[in-house]
C-alpha cells in the first residue's frame, strides 16, 4: 500500500485526508492519505523520515508552505510564488504549487476569464501570492490591496517581474475600477471572524465577480452580499478541490476524480 498525506501545524481540521482517500477509494488505487502535524522546528526531519518511510507525496500546509521550498526541487513556478503545497517523493523531493492552478481552474469553471481583465486581490499571504502570479501568467491585471502595507507591496515588487501589478492601500479602493474580487484572507472564515467582510461592501457592485477564497463556510458573509448585488460567485471549495485533484494527478499520473472528491471535501465540512 502507497502512503501519502498532510503535513501542517495545526491540521487537524484539514478536509484533504477525506478528499483524496475518498479518490484513492473510487480509483481503486491501494493507497492511504493521512495528516500529520509538524512543527515548524521539526519541518527538516519529517521531509526526511517521509523519504526514509518511502511515502509518495505529502501536501504542505500553513505554516510550511514557504520554508518546504528550502528542502525540496522546487518547479519554476513554486520557485517563482516562492512557496510550495505539494511534495512529490521521487529521485529527488520535488515541489510544486497547485493553489495557483486551483485558482485558475475555479474561475476558469465558473465560465470566468481573466485575460485582459483587472483583478482586486484583497491580501498579500500565501493565498494571494500564488493568485496573483497565475493572473498575471494569463494576461490579467492585479491590484494588490493589504492590511500591512509593506507585505503588498512586496508582493507586488515580485510579481512586476513577470506581467501588470500595482499596489492600491485599503483606504483608496473606492475610486478603483475592477472586474474581479478575491478575497484572500481569512476574514469571514468560520472559528475566526465568521459574518466579516474583507472590504467596505460599497465595492461590492452589480456585474464584477466575487471569488472569496474561504471555504468554511462555504456562503461567506461576502458571498452572500455578492449574490444580493447580482455579482457571479467562484467559490473557496472549488479552488480546494481543483489544487486537491492536481496533486492527485501529480502524484498518480491519473486523471482525478473530481466529483468524488468535492462531495468528500463537502461532507468533511459538514461535519
Ligand atoms: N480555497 C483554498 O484552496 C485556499 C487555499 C489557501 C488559502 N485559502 C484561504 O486564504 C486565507 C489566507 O491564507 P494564506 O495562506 O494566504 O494566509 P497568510 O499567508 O497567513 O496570509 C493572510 C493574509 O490575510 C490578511 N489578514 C489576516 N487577518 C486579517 C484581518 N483581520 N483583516 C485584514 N486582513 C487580514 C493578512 O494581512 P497582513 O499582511 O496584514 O497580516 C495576509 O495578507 C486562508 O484563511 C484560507 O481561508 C484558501
Amino acid at each position: 500500500m502507497d502512503c501519502y498525506g498532510v503535513i501542517g501545524h495545526p491540521v487537524k481540521h484539514s478536509v484533504s485526508p477525506a478528499m483524496h482517500n475518498a479518490a484513492f477509494r473510487a480509483m481503486k488505487i491501494d493507497a492511504v492519505y493521512a495528516s500529520f502535524d509538524v512543527k515548524p522546528e521539526d519541518l527538516k526531519k519529517a521531509i526526511e523520515g517521509a523519504k526514509a518511510l518511502g511515502i509518495k507525496g505529502l501536501n504542505v500546509t500553513i505554516p510550511h508552505k514557504e520554508e518546504v521550498l528550502k528542502l525540496a526541487k522546487p518547479d519554476e513556478l513554486a520557485l517563482r510564488i516562492g512557496a510550495a503545497n505539494t511534495l512529490k517523493f521521487d529521485e529527488e523531493v520535488l515541489a510544486y504549487n497547485t493553489d495557483a492552478y486551483g485558482a485558475l481552474k475555479a474561475l476558469e469553471n465558473a465560465g470566468v476569464g481573466v485575460s485582459g481583465k483587472t483583478v482586486l486581490i484583497i491580501g498579500a499571504g500565501g493565498a494571494a501570492r500564488a493568485i496573483a502570479f497565475a493572473l498575471v501568467g494569463e494576461g490579467a491585471t492585479v491590484v494588490v490591496t493589504n492590511r500591512t502595507e509593506q507585505r503588498g507591496l512586496k508582493l507586488v515588487q515580485d510579481v512586476r517581474k513577470y506581467g501588470e501589478c500595482v499596489f492600491v492601500p485599503m483606504s483608496e479602493l473606492e475610486k478603483l475600477r475592477f472586474d474581479i474580487l478575491i478575497n484572500a484572507t481569512p476574514v469571514g472564515m468560520s472559528g475566526y471572524m465568521p459574518g466579516k467582510l474583507p472590504v467596505d461592501s460599497k465595492l461590492i457592485k452589480e456585474g464584477i465577480v466575487v471569488f472569496d477564497t474561504v471555504y468554511n463556510p462555504m456562503e461567506t458573509a461576502l458571498i452572500k452580499l455578492a449574490k444580493m448585488r447580482g455579482c457571479k460567485v467562484v467559490y473557496g471549495i472549488d479552488m480546494l478541490v481543483h489544487q486537491g485533484a492536481r496533486a492527485f494527478e501529480i502524484w498518480t499520473g491519473l486523471s482525478p476524480p473530481f466529483d468524488v472528491m468535492k462531495k468528500a471535501a463537502l461532507n468533511a465540512l459538514e461535519r
